[in-house]
């Protein structure tokens, strides 16, 4: 913080829920601290991108920027601080370079919103009302089904409350809605089906109560069994430990939402281009609501039909792999999201890595998924083949992203087929 005083700082994050929860607790922290400041949103970080920041103030990334140490390296910042939770690409970190990232010690599963809280922490007590945006971030991430230490204690700081139930979300509304809506999981004969809704709930056991159902938060512990059975029944490829299991309720505009619903208003509002009502949902400006929200429902129609496009697609698939080039069909920002929903889907066997493909202006963004996020490290495989092709990687173990020149299109195919056709052996 001594390096801040009197100086501007340039805060670049990330537009997914980890990054915008990140840069909302940073923001009202340093507004809090009277500090000069501004914030850029992005989809991603490009060497161009950094080449034209302002090199004397203070640069502070959140959620991104360990995968572009060598870019920043070049350029010559005077003070620049890192804080995420990506791989870290470089070797050797000059000091002018600070970065809070426990990929360089322990590894801590841990989102950049709950270190930017944990940060933001320590420069005052009255920042512990953000934990709850750290839980958010956490949730984003889906990094909530083991709980770290660090994130032990971040959710101990918050007032979320934290209840075993189904799965599905919202839980805090109505459960025939909420069905009706059901893609993850998909139930056969309800999903979409108002009728095979009703008879679902008739056949657990429940009616409406004064023309409304119960959500699945108020629900008793027969009745989720019954309805979990109900639900097992009809798509018999769910596994019960995905379909029963914590969730995380917490208070925005003074009403009690499921964190993974305020995740995915989130989300929508960024892939589509409009990380600013996301921006300002998470900072409960009550105007951004409605909006947030119609974002949020036209964003699950576009992603609907992006997943029918990706199913009936042409896919290259070999033994352990699949590859989805969906060119100009889908939105480059949803490229990650149906590779998630995919690595999700039971249609892949666990390990299976898949990877989507969309452009986006001159250039492809790549996203790569392991289903049951086990299997190769998709961000060295990834990596591996742009120090052939060029472009910027990023990412985890088993969710990672890289960018190309639409040039390189075939030649990246290309080596991707080569290398995901080496088996991996196990020494
Ligand atoms: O973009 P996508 O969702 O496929 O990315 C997967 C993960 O990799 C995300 O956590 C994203 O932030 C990260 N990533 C990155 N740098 C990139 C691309 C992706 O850090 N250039």
């Amino acid at each position: 913080m001594e390096k801040s005083r009197d100086r501007e700082i340039q805060i670049i994050s990330h537009f997914d829920t980890d990054g915008i929860s990140s840069a909302v607790i940073m923001i009202s922290a340093l507004k809090k601290l009277d500090s000069k400041f501004s914030l850029k949103i992005v989809k991603s970080l490009d060497e161009n991108f950094i080449n034209k920041l302002s090199k004397n103030k203070l640069t502070l990334f959140l959620d991104l920027a360990s995968g572009s140490i060598e870019h920043i390296k070049k350029n010559n910042f005077s003070d620049v601080f890192i804080i995420d939770h990506h791989e870290i690409s470089a070797e050797d970190i000059p000091e002018n370079i600070d970065i809070v990232n426990p990929m360089m010690h322990d590894k801590q599963k841990i989102s950049s919103s709950g270190l930017t809280y944990l940060f933001c922490r320590e420069i005052s007590e009255e920042n512990k009302k953000y934990a709850k945006l750290a839980i958010l971030g956490m949730i984003g991430d889906n990094l909530e089904k083991e709980i770290s230490k660090m994130n032990h204690e971040i959710l101990e700081d918050s007032e979320i409350i934290k209840k075993r139930g189904i799965l599905i979300y919202p839980s805090t509304r109505p459960l025939n809605r909420v069905l009706e809506y059901s893609s993850n999981p998909y139930i056969p004969d309800v999903t979409g089906n108002i009728q095979g809704v009703l008879e679902m709930l008739r056949e657990s056991g429940l009616a409406p109560k004064n023309g409304k159902y119960k959500s699945i938060i108020e629900l008793s512990d027969d009745e989720t069994e019954k309805i979990t059975t109900s639900i097992l029944l009809r798509n018999p490829k769910i596994k019960s430990k995905d379909l029963i299991g914590d969730l995380f309720l917490l208070k925005m505009f003074n009403q009690l939402e499921d964190a993974r619903d305020l995740s995915a208003v989130v989300n929508a509002c960024s892939r589509s281009g409009n990380s600013e009502i996301a921006l300002k949902f998470l900072m409960e400006v009550s105007s951004s609501k409605k909006l947030a929200e119609s974002t949020h429902i036209k964003y699950r129609q576009k992603l609907i039909s992006g997943l029918k496009f990706v199913e009936e697609a042409e896919k290259i698939s070999g033994k352990n792999f699949v590859i989805i080039n969906a060119k100009e069909n889908i939105p480059d920002t949803m490229a990650g999201t149906i590779a998630s929903i995919l690595s999700n889907s039971p249609n892949y066997s666990e390990g299976t890595v898949i990877v989507t493909m969309a452009y986006y202006e001159n250039r492809i963004k790549v996203s790569a998924r392991n289903a049951g996020k086990c299997g190769r490290n998709v961000r060295e495989l990834l990596a591996r083949i742009i120090q052939i092709t060029d472009g910027e990687v990023g990412g985890h173990e088993h969710a990672a992203g890289c960018i190309i020149s639409q040039e390189k299109e075939n030649e990246f195919i290309d080596l991707l087929k080569k290398n995901l056709e080496v088996e991996v052996v196990k020494v």
